[in-house]
């Protein structure tokens, strides 16, 4: 097991009606003033933005508005929201949405009291020290970005979709309230799913020896997802299995899962060349390149594939050990397929024809190299692609 530090200071509260607690969590961190970002309609069509303005109007907090965040979101409302929070003298941001809202309203709490350009910090040549205290009221469990301290912008200018970090982007309190989560679309929910999966698979494929700790939490993280996803499919309400893939979300990526262990994080550096490009739902994106990038990969680490299969998707561990792995990135597959995702290039709308660009973009965001569990150059990249577009078998 490797060194590490480990601190997750985000407030979770999490369960039916805690909403109405949000202006006195803000006044307990310091909020005074407030900018509340959202997304295209959903908050609005469920009452849920006007509940929040009711909650801060009785508290007497001040409170501007912005909203239109969309999926996969871009840094031309990153550019407005700083501008809106020096004007107005902002000194807290709310986010309520998913992934795409609190990214965009970490992105603006960074770039606000930053006199220079806030791409900067996606470029890596700044580091976040300093940020506005961010919060955040969870509709969709997915990206994890309610406990993370990570951000995802697209600059539009060329379509480069990166990432960055700090711990001063970590939210000061995420209320979860699963009943929020009823009106998720089956597609949307099968997305979220597959994200909060390979949050958990990017830290499980690790090279780091004797991590059992850490292994058992994330086979326990997966499990319980298998388990509650049909049931949350199939009943859209049921309270229960929204809670549990609710909070599965948040386990998945606030960094517990990756203690103690080298991460790998290949497979979303690939897909969010796929989502930059095309525009569509990571968790998409991320269905047909987890199993493109295991099929790819599984001979350089042989042991772990076997113990995802066995202990994940309880593959016998009787035979060939490349058999016994196939099983479980065949499982995985399935259980893809099982969501109504897709899990190649045809069915997600990618056209293998597009492969120069997304290596020209990935090399740009990645300088050449990305992974861990298997260090792979834009060769492999490629081969991995060819993988997922049908054009190439496995390793
Ligand atoms: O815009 P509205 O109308 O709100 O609709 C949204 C959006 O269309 C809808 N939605 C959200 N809550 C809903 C709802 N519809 C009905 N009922 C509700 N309760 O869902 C759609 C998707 O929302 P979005 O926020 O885009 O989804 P997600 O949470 O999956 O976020 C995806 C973004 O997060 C990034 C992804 O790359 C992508 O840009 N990621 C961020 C990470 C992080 N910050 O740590 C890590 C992830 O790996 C990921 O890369
Ligand atoms: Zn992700």
């Amino acid at each position: 097991m490797n060194n590490f530090r480990f601190c997750s200071p985000t407030e979770f509260v999490f369960g039916r009606n805690t909403v109405k607690n949000t202006a006195q969590l803000i006044k307990k961190y310091g909020g005074t003033k407030v900018l509340i970002l959202y997304g295209g309609r959903s908050a609005v069509k469920s009452g849920l933005l006007a509940e929040v303005e009711g909650n801060l109007q009785n508290e007497f907090i001040e409170y501007v508005k912005l909203g239109g965040v969309q999926p996969n979101p871009v840094d031309t409302l990153v550019y407005e929201g700083i501008e809106l929070c020096r004007k107005e003298q902002v000194n807290f941001i709310l986010a309520i949405g998913g992934g795409s809202v609190i990214d965009t309203a970490k992105a603006i709490a960074a770039g606000t009291p930053y006199a220079g350009d806030f791409w900067n910090f996606f470029e890596r040549t700044v580091a976040i020290n300093r940020a506005l205290p961010v919060a955040t009221i969870l509709t969709i469990p997915a990206a994890g970005s309610e406990g993370s301290e990570n951000t995802v912008i697209t600059k539009t200018k060329g379509g480069l979709k990166r990432g960055t970090g700090s711990p001063a982007l970590r939210p000061v309190f995420s209320i979860m309230d699963p009943v929020l989560t009823f009106t998720l679309p089956a597609n949307q929910t099968a997305y979220g799913i597959t994200d909060m999966m390979a949050h958990v698979m990017e830290r499980y494929f690790t090279q780091t020896k004797e991590v059992e700790v850490t292994d058992r939490l994330c086979e326990a993280i997966l499990l319980a997802v298998i388990q509650e996803a049909p049931r949350v499919l199939q009943e859209p309400d049921n309270y229960e299995a929204r809670a549990n893939i609710m909070w599965a979300s948040t386990m998945a990526h606030n960094g517990i899962c990756g203690v103690g262990r080298e991460e790998d994080w290949a497979t979303h550096g690939l897909e969010h060349e796929l989502s930059a490009l095309y525009g569509i739902a990571h968790g998409a994106g991320l269905a047909v390149m987890f199993p493109a990038w295991m099929q790819y990969v599984y001979t350089s680490g042989i042991d772990r594939f076997v113990q995802f299969a066995v202990r994940v998707w309880g593959i016998e561990n009787v035979g060939d050990k490349k058999e016994i792995a196939g099983k479980g990135i065949q499982a995985l597959k399935n259980f893809f397929i099982s969501m109504g995702l897709p899990v190649d290039f045809a069915a997600l709308g990618a056209k293998a024809a597009d492969i120069d660009r997304l290596i020209e973009t990935l090399k740009i965001n990645s300088g050449g190299s990305l992974g861990n569990f298997c260090k792979l150059d834009m060769n492999d990249a490629r081969a991995i692609y060819e993988i997922a577009a049908g054009l190439r078998g496995c390793n």
